[in-house]
């Protein structure tokens, strides 16, 4: 019988130094999108595919994102006797059953692979979900539970993937592609960050993975890799021709929120979807763009 899906891990303990001053005193997973954090869309994307414990590792500094996901007494009894329903829901639907969420500290930034093992203890023997708050992915279907749809089906280790330019897989982890069926890819190699010229393909990992706890036992050796960091990449190629390991190119449109320009492109995509928003964010657009093509 195959294990059910149940813990995620949210790596939110990086520094976020490319969006910088905005970062220096707040954690860059607090960023929002029109109206919430990223790391609230990461959660919700967790909890409608299933996902009952949430495992955040933190660091110095990001007391803000636990403070998010826990009551506000001041507030609350404010918005109560101001008779504000809507926005008192807003806040009591973020808040996890108590048990349901951990914390731990990674305590040294040093890397995705290093931060995914300082959860090893709190995932124990069954699969788990990591989810980067960074990649923030539109979709009629949540990312994950798309994923999980997939491995419903075919176990093993799957990855969200997409096709990125060439000149870009020094960003990414990067696929050695075998047979492909729809979707779905099989992961023959994993390369993290290579070099236009040495990829193996350009299809990229995107921040949604679903693995196996063998994985932890790769990460045991600590042996940094790319950017002399320790990369979960390099760990996850090792498990590739072991067991199964699937790229699965997700229905969506990615953002990266990480970057200035993916952060403010998936503020105007999420703003025109926005129910009380949407409309006026439409004519401004618009009136942008006509502006625009007179100059
Ligand atoms: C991390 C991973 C990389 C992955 C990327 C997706 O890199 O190491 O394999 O492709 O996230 O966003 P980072 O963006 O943290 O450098």
């Amino acid at each position: 019988m195959r294990k059910p899906l149940r813990k995620a891990i949210f790596p939110v303990g990086g520094l976020g130094t490319r969006f910088l001053p905005a970062t220096k005193a707040m954690p860059k997973e607090m960023l929002p999108v029109v109206d919430k954090p990223l790391i609230q869309y990461a959660v919700e994307e967790a909890r409608a595919a299933g996902i009952e414990e949430l495992i955040f590792v933190t660091g110095r500094g990001k007391g803000a994102i636990e403070d998010h996901f826990d009551y506000s007494y001041e507030l609350q009894e404010t918005l109560k006797e101001r008779n504000k329903d809507t926005e008192l829901a807003l806040i009591d639907n973020l808040i996890p059953n108590p048990g349901e969420v951990a914390y731990i500290r990674q305590q040294e930034a040093r890397g995705l692979g290093h931060a995914v093992w300082c959860a090893r203890n709190l995932v124990g023997n069954e699969p788990f979900a990591v989810l980067l708050a960074d990649d923030l992915v539109q979709s009629d279907i949540p990312c994950l539970k798309q994923m999980v749809e997939i491995y419903n089906e075919v176990g093993g280790n799957v990855v969200a993937v997409m096709d990125v330019p060439r000149e870009h897989t020094d960003r990414y982890g990067v696929l050695k592609t075998g047979k492909q069926s729809g979707r779905l890819i099989e992961a023959l190699g994993l390369v993290e960050k290579p070099k236009p010229v040495d990829a193996p393909s350009t299809l990229s990992i995107i921040g949604r993975y679903i693995l196996q706890p063998d994985v932890f036992g790769h990460l045991d050796a600590q042996e940094p890799g790319a950017g002399g960091e320790i990369q979960l990449t390099d760990a996850m190629a090792r498990m590739c021709g072991r067991g199964r390991f699937h790229g699965y190119r997700f229905e969506g449109t990615r953002f990266d929120c990480g970057d200035k320009a993916g952060f403010i492109q998936a503020n105007i995509a999420f703003a025109l979807r926005h129910p009380s928003i949407g409309a006026k964010v439409r004519e401004t657009v618009l009136a942008f763009a006509e502006d625009l093509k007179k100059k």
